[in-house]
């Protein structure tokens, strides 16, 4: 006997001839952790799928044995028989159903004479969210009232609810806040106590050297290194994946900040669902040409819903005046602000971000069409040229841009969105969350793509959880809490501790 639960041999997949993984092995014993690392568009997702027989036994090559035993599953379902759970990158909950049909979904169980037993469902999901330390969502509501963290933790305890002997994570903590990441990690302590192997796949490296035992690196398909924790750091990590040092995480460029650009005067949003809840209320900052403006505050902050009410993409009710350049301008909707001068690229990019029946190239151009459009006819040329020119300038990872969408890795579709926002000359520049997702070769990229832009005089606004990343980038931070302007800082030796304490209502707030 080997010791291993499950080993991945000589794995080879290739799409449309294109080679996305090659000849990587994969082993793995009870209890056993492993970190699988790699740039956008190493092959993790790839190599999971495989895996998990989303790509059937027959359409790769190699062999999976578990238990020592040829494993070849010709669909998810035969791998979760197998005791193979997979909680995917991009969410795959049923908006429509409630929490508990979705902990539930093809799992559903029934009572005598085939009706679903909802009693029997509803109590095993509040069990399974009491863990998870959600007990005040309320499992008879759809899910689509419940934000993106919270759909997070609904998707990982419907995989708690299967009997896992392997459990794959991949990306699962990209909406999670700090806190329920610390639950998620406890969860998986647990499972590996029980003997529960895992496969975790994060860009946010300290979570993956917090909990993983062996970290296993892939560049371009390949294998690269097999490595137990105890003889790696961080920094080992990145050099790995990217197959050099990067000592520096944020590049820097002096960039002139010049006069007030944009103002937004008392903004106030109020909650969809409950309307006379506010979840923005009355607030006003100005932004200058060429400066980047953080926007930091915990989950549920309401600094989503201040800067899409700015750019007209709220769902809710909202008030308040957006000028530019010294004028009102009307935001009412994503296309009028287009045409003002603003480009957001947003949070969710499943849902707001791409068209998933297109390819790369449409994705891109498709806020600018009518740029190509002579006298009826398409310029197929320019509009190609264009479309190059951005995916070189984004390093954005596609075999053609003819490619669907969808076959892009989870970081390259996010290049790609913020491919099609530059593409119509923004003066302000919204980003929401860039870089969630984003390995951290291509954060580096995306740092020094905002710095560059703003040298040129657009002006940024970048919504971001992460500290770390706004106080490496900023030139200014506001900070949210509970709907409210909390403070207002010069980035000069602000500190991660300040922002916190404005954030949650206490400190000097003005620097
Ligand atoms: N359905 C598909 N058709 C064509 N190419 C694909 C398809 N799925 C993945 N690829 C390609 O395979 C490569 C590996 O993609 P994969 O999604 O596995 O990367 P990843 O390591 O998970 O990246 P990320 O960190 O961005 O999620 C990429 O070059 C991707 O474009
Ligand atoms: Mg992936």
């Amino acid at each position: 006997m080997s010791g291993y639960l499950l080993e991945m041999k000589g794995i080879a997949k290739r799409f449309d001839g294109v080679p996305a993984l090659d000849g990587i092995d994969l082993a793995i014993r009870p209890g056993e952790c492993i970190g699988l690392c790699g740039e956008n568009g190493a092959g993790k997702s790839t190599l999971m799928k495989v895996l998990s027989a989303v790509y059937p036994h027959g359409t790769w090559d190699g062999e999976i044995l578990l238990d020592g035993q040829p494993l070849r599953a010709q669909s998810i379902r035969d791998t979760e028989d197998a005791g193979i759970i997979i909680i995917h990158q991009e969410l795959m909950l049923v908006p429509e159903l409630t929490v508990a049909e979705n902990i539930f979904l093809g799992n559903e169980p029934t009572l005598p004479g085939g009706r679903l037993n909802y009693p029997a469902m509803n109590r095993r999901a509040e069990e399974i969210l009491r863990e998870l330390k959600l007990p005040d969502v309320n499992v008879v509501l759809p899910v689509k009232n419940y934000g993106g963290g919270h759909q997070q933790l609904i998707e990982i305890g419907k995989a708690l609810n299967k009997k896992a002997r392997l459990l794959i994570l991949d990306e699962p903590s990209a909406s999670l806040t700090a806190a329920e990441i610390e639950v998620l990690l406890e969860i998986i302590r647990d499972l590996k106590a029980k003997g529960v192997a895992c496969v975790y796949i994060s860009h946010k490296l300290e979570e993956v050297a917090a909990i993983c035992d062996t970290i296993v690196v892939i560049r371009d398909g390949k294998h690269i290194a097999t490595t137990p924790m105890q003889q790696m750091n961080v920094d080992r990590i990145i050099a790995q994946m990217c197959g050099r040092e990067m000592n520096q995480l944020y590049p820097t460029l002096p960039h002139e900040i010049g006069e007030v650009v944009m103002e937004a005067r008392h903004i106030t949003c109020w909650d969809p669902d409950q309307p006379l809840r506010k979840k923005v209320d009355d607030v006003s900052f100005q932004l200058r040409r060429g400066e980047i403006l953080g926007i930091a505050g915990l989950v549920g902050a309401g600094r989503t819903e201040l800067v899409t009410a700015i750019y007209g993409a709220y769902e809710g009710a909202y008030e308040g005046e957006v000028w530019l350049e010294g004028q009102r301008v009307n935001t009412s909707t994503p296309l009028k602000s287009i045409d003002a001068g603003f480009a957001l690229v947003p949070e969710d990019r499943k849902h707001h971000g791409i068209v998933r029946d297109l390819s790369v190239g449409e994705n891109i151009t498709l806020s600018v069409l009518e740029r190509y459009s002579r006298l009826s006819r398409i310029d197929g040329n320019l509009e190609a040229r264009e479309i190059g020119e951005q995916i070189k300038r984004l390093a954005l990872k596609t075999a053609s841009p003819g490619l669907p969408i969808t076959a892009l890795s989870g970081g390259n579709q996010q290049k790609a969105v913020l491919a099609k926002m530059l593409l119509t000359g923004p003066k302000v520049l919204i980003l929401d969350e860039p870089t969630r997702g984003v390995d951290v070769g291509a954060k580096f990229e995306i740092y020094k793509l905002m710095l560059e832009l703003a040298a040129q005089g657009i002006s940024i606004i970048m919504v971001s959880s992460e500290l770390a990343e706004v106080l490496g980038v900023s030139d200014r931070v506001l900070v949210m809490g509970e709907g409210k302007l909390r403070g207002d800082f010069v980035n000069q030796g602000l500190t991660q501790e300040m922002v916190l304490a404005a954030a949650i209502g206490q400190g000097n707030n003005h620097g």
